[in-house]
């Protein structure tokens, strides 16, 4: 078992620099997850531990030892890709089996592993077919088993249920949940999707443009976004934003046409700033028709309905406030307002967001 730890991580294509001054720490047993947009790096973050990338700057260690140097075979890693890269000309057995003959194991060990694997797994009964004979998610799971096989310190794993369909992936997401608490393998799991991470991470590690936004649990992320860039990446709907400057000693919000009162428990954060440019982030679930039960302290906002999207269990409202703001706000499915009614939205401010508009990042003392 091992921890794996980035310390001032660059990675550079030339000119052109891809990942800077990464410095994470993935514990030992830990199910970590690196996600972010398109293009941010997080391929090259795990190619990385993998060895199939050069480390430009600073190191990366695996368990005690500094592996800048270390061959990738030698980094006691096994990767799964989203292309599962199996062999086509053999049987799933021989794909499971063939990096243990490399690694010239006994048979008798061999035969042990892969009948382990192929039992977590439930592919016993393929063994001995060929890939191109099994559906996708039996595919992947044939990937899975082959990483297991070798019993690793760390999986790696890079966007594995992309080429999946979607039941598929809520279903082999649950199934790779459960075989990394059973096996406690730390594991570095990629994707873009910020469900999956949500999901299946013990930590998310967000990142955009090659730099890491925020590393925390789902929850402490969801709850406590550290910048208006993670705020809107994490949780569907993206969080609202509105544009406001604050006054009456940091006690009130001005934004557009209304107010809202700071909540009392950030007064501490607005105090003495008055004129301060904010930016207001609201959740939907935490912006309402009144329609719904509310938690704690409320304020009320005048909106016009622009668009209702009946999802079965809420309907989402899209409304105009302030003049040309459009929030999102969950209500009641059975009582939802109809286009062009003219709303009060409630907000739960306890779960108002407040960032600095300048830096972009979250109020903090
Ligand atoms: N060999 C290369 N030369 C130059 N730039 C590269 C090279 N490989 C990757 N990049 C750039 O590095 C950046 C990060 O790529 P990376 O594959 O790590 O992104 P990613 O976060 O995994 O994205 P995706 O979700 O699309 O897989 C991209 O802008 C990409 O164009
Ligand atoms: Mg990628």
């Amino acid at each position: 078992m091992a921890e794996v730890v980035f310390k001032e991580v660059a990675k550079r294509y030339g000119d052109v620099s891809v990942i800077e001054g990464l410095n994470l720490e993935i514990r030992d047993h830990e199910f970590m997850v690196l996600v972010g947009p398109s293009g941010c790096g997080k391929s090259t973050a795990l190619r990385m531990i993998a060895g199939l990338e050069e480390i430009s700057d600073g190191t990366i260690s695996i368990g005690t030892r500094v592996v800048n140097e270390v061959a990738p075979k030698d980094r006691d890693i096994a990767m799964v890709f989203q292309s599962y890269a199996l062999y086509p000309h053999m049987t799933v057995r021989e794909n499971l089996e063939f990096g243990l003959k490399i690694r010239k194991m006994a048979r008798a060990d061999i035969d042990r592993l892969v009948s382990e694997a192929a039992e977590i797994l439930g592919i016993e009964h393929l063994l001995d077919r060929k890939p191109k004979q099994l559906s996708g998610g039996q595919r992947q799971r044939v990937a899975v088993g082959r990483a297991i096989t070798r019993k690793p310190s760390v999986f790696l794993f890079d966007e594995p249920l992309s080429n999946l369909d979607a039941k598929l992936r809520v279903q082999m997401r649950a199934e790779i949940g459960k075989l990394q608490s059973r096996l406690k393998t730390t594991t570095v799991y990629v994707t873009h999707d910020q469900v999956e991470a949500m999901t299946m991470g013990h930590r998310i590690a967000v990142m955009k443009d090659g730099k890491l936004q925020q590393v925390g649990t789902p929850l402490e992320v969801y709850e406590r976004p550290a910048n208006t860039f993670v705020a809107s990446f994490i949780g569907t709907p993206p969080m609202n934003f509105l544009k406001a400057s604050l006054k009456d000693d940091g006690a009130t919000l001005q934004a557009g046409t209304f107010t809202l009162p700071v909540p009392e428990s950030q007064r501490s954060l607005t105090a003495g700033r008055d004129g301060k440019a904010i930016v207001v982030g609201i959740r939907a679930e935490n912006l309402s028709d009144g329609s719904r039960p509310t938690r704690g302290e409320t304020a009320r906002i005048p909106a016009t309905v622009e668009i209702a999207e009946p999802l079965g269990h809420e309907v989402l409202v899209y409304a105009r406030v302030g003049g040309d703001d459009m929030v999102v706000a969950k209500v009641d499915p059975h009582r939802a307002p109809s286009v062009d009614q003219k709303i009060e939205l409630v907000v739960e401010l306890e779960s108002l967001h407040l960032f600095d508009a300048a830096t972009e990042t979250r109020l903090a003392a």
